[in-house]
């Protein structure tokens, strides 16, 4: 903050001696900038439970507020969920809604990178708002597959917005045919070709503090720096040699939001910035959610990478024996007619109901947590439509007990045992964004069963 103050002091200083030398140049409008970083897929919140903060549908209602003009607006990377099929299908409407709210450049994250080179190139192709990097490249080629820069006109300053993706991890977790190189050998060997092309320049920078502040020491030429990959948003401005540094992340739920004054050439004096909360009191804007609706519909008709028995997962019990199936719960109500009766009357068993109600029942972002084993090999599959393994079942929780039900019935040896479970086993699903916070004191009460006596066998 100190050194903010100091840089303002001497900001103010030369706009002041800036107007004295030419009284007659009007004071510039400012620069409005707003952007956000790991969307996460997210046109809407998943709506596990009430009060949650963000989604598109949230951001889009913010934006319509505020006063006009509309801000410069940017996303920093990771808007994408995951390189999945589906969530590729996904990120087309996140890119739709982004061009319908003005976005300038959406910059390549770390999500973003683990889809493959020609998924990329397809996607660069089309996309309805210019995707920029200028280190993701094409391994085979060493070419970039986007472009590594755009300039924008705002307000009638030019505004350079340059993107980049720190790779230093190395290429693990790296999409098929995709390379990246060193954002400061990129981004050296791009300004020189930057020079007198803009008034401002913005560096969209995934990265972490740490290297958005050795950005901004070892280059001069950018008035701001956006992260990133970060925990938290930015909890003040930074400045560093002289760029702003701001950041923000939270899936969604967190845009930042910079005013600051276009004085002189090349320099932008801030005047004020913001992380703001998208809660629940910003209502969701409806055309938003019918887009998100119109994702569900197409991923209901599309066949995915799921629905192919041949690449789910084996069937498993973790550490004890890998053959067992899933069964379903009415296997097990025959047997333990009490503690079914008492799974009935719980939210778990209606669980796919929930996902229905929303239209969310084929969205594979939604089923794991809301069906019997999906994406195990007898698990839940998207044809079964709501008849067999759906709702969080007793198996969901003890794991496949075809072999259980088996030696059971048949009176056998029993070999087989179930393993004692905890509330490491509930986390799985209560957990993050799909869960109020999860205590076993208050939310085992709830569904509490096991001590009811066992129908006799014969
Ligand atoms: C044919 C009857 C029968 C069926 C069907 C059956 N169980 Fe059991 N289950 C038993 C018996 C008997 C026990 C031993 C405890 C008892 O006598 O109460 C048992 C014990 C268990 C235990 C305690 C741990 C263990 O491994 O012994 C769990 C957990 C359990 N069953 C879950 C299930 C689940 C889940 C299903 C459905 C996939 C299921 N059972 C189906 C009869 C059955
Ligand atoms: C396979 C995922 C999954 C696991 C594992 C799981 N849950 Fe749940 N749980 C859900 C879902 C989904 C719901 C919401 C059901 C609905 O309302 O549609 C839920 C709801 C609940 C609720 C009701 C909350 C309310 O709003 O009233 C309680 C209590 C609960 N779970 C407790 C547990 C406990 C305790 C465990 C561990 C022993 C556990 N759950 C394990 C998915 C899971
Ligand atoms: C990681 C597991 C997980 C995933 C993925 C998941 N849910 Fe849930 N869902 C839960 C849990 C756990 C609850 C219960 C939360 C609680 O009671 O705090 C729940 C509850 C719900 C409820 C019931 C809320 C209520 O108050 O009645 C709805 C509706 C729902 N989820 C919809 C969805 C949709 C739509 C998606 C996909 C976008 C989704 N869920 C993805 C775990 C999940
Ligand atoms: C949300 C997770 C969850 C679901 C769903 C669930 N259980 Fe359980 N069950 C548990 C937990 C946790 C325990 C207690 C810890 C333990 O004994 O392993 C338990 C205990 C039991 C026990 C006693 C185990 C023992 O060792 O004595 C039986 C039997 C049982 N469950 C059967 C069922 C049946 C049958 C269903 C479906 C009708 C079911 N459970 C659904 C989590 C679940």
């Amino acid at each position: 903050m100190r050194s903010f103050f100091r840089r303002s002091a001497v900001a103010l200083a030369l706009l002041a001696s800036l107007a004295a030398c030419s009284p007659k140049a009007a004071k510039p409008a400012p620069l409005e900038l707003a952007f956000t970083c790991d969307t996460n897929g997210r046109i809407e919140p998943c709506g596990c439970f009430a009060g949650q903060y963000g989604g598109l549908t949230r951001l889009k209602t913010w934006l319509d507020e505020q006063p006009a003009p509309r801000p410069l607006l940017v996303d920093v990377g990771n808007a994408i969920e995951g390189p999945a099929d589906y969530q590729l299908l996904k990120y087309r409407y996140v890119q739709r809604a982004y061009a319908g709210m003005g976005y300038s450049a959406l910059n390549i994250g770390e999500r973003e990178a683990q889809l493959t080179a020609a998924e990329l190139r397809a996607l660069n192709a089309s996309a309805p708002v210019p995707m920029i990097s200028a280190n993701v490249l094409d391994a085979a080629t060493g070419q970039r597959l986007f472009e590594p820069w755009r300039v924008i006109e705002y307000r009638g300053r030019r505004i350079a917005i340059v993107g980049v993706l720190d790779g230093s991890r190395g290429s693990e977790g790296l999409g098929e045919g995709v390379t990246i190189e060193p954002m400061n050998t990129a981004l050296e060997k791009l300004l020189p070709s930057l020079r007198g092309k803009a008034d401002h320049m913005i560096l969209l920078a995934f990265a972490d503090e740490a290297a958005l502040s050795n950005l901004a020491k070892q280059f001069y030429e950018f008035d701001v720096i956006l992260g990133g990959k970060v925990r938290q948003p930015s909890q003040q401005l930074v400045i560093e040699n002289r760029s702003i540094i701001l950041y923000t992340t939270n899936e969604s739920k967190a845009v930042g939001s910079l005013q600051a004054e276009m004085a002189g050439p090349s320099k932008l004096t801030p005047k004020r910035f913001d992380i703001v909360l998208l809660s629940e009191q910003i209502a969701q804007n409806q055309a938003l959610h019918q887009e998100n609706d119109a994702y569900r519909e197409l991923v209901r008709k599309t066949k995915l990478m799921v629905d192919d028995v041949a690449r789910t997962r084996p069937d498993e019990v973790p550490g004890v024996r890998p053959t067992a199936k899933y069964v379903g719960s009415e296997s097990c109500a025959t047997c333990h007619a009490g503690a079914a009766e008492k799974w009935r009357g719980t939210p778990h068993a209606q669980a796919f109901v929930s996902l229905t109600v929303h239209k969310s029942d084929a969205d594979p972002t939604c089923i794991g947590c809301h069906t019997v084993g999906f994406g195990t090999a007898s698990g839940y599959r998207r044809e079964y439509d709501g008849k067999k393994l759906t709702g969080v079942g007793c198996e969901s929780c003890h794991g496949p007990g075809s072999e259980h039900v088996a030696q059971r019935q048949s009176g056998e040896k029993v070999l087989f045992k179930f393993r004692p479970l905890g509330a490491a086993d509930c986390t799985t699903c209560h957990h993050g964004e799909f869960s109020r916070p999860f205590k076993w004191e208050s939310f085992w009460p709830a569904i509490k069963h096991g001590k009811e006596p066992t129908v006799a066998l014969k």
